[in-house]
């Protein structure tokens, strides 16, 4: 297994339109476990394939205490089935550092693939729904900085770019 690298806002690639996976194969199960890796060792509840720079409909999640219960989703999508909005202090591993509130719909049907293609569809509700549709928006080159003022978007913007700078 092998740390991937975490493309940080304001770069370009994270504003790519992720690809359907097709294949599953032994590649996208690699894949699947460094994504997973990586997002643990960042201290991440989700991470989406665009944030390390695969434009691949994949993503990561595991929102538990324990952090145990990881969940694969392959060319995911979602209705919402619960208008009403939830607030949650929304990161990003994109993002590091900064915490907003956004307001999403509490509750989504998910459909998605497993890692051997068979179709997955759960109702879910709360920091899961949240999370789902926080990390569907990175596949669509969303992020959740796009949600706030213009204002405090490029002031994190300045701020990373800053820190970019610093790093490089
Ligand atoms: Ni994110």
């Amino acid at each position: 297994m092998a740390i991937l690298h975490i493309l940080e806002f304001p770069d370009p690639r994270l504003r790519k339109i992720a690809a359907p996976v097709t294949v599953f194969d032994d590649k996208l199960e690699d894949l699947i476990d460094n994504m997973l890796e990586t997002m643990y060792e960042a201290n991440g509840i989700g991470l989406a394939a665009t944030q390390v720079n695969v434009h691949k409909r994949l993503l990561v999640i595991d929102v538990s205490e324990e952090k145990d219960s990881p969940q694969v989703f392959i060319n995911p999508s979602f209705e919402v089935i619960e208008e009403e909005l939830s607030e949650y202090d929304e990161g990003c591993l994109s993002v590091p550092g900064f915490y907003e509130t956004v307001s999403r719909p509490s509750g989504i049907r998910v459909v998605a693939q497993d890692k051997s293609g068979e179709k997955i569809e759960l109702e879910v509700e709360g920091i899961l729904a949240t999370c789902i549709q926080h990390e569907i928006d990175h596949l669509d080159g969303k992020l959740f900085v796009d949600y706030l003022s213009a204002l405090k978007r490029n002031r994190i913007r300045d701020k990373l770019e800053k820190e970019h700078k610093k790093s490089a």
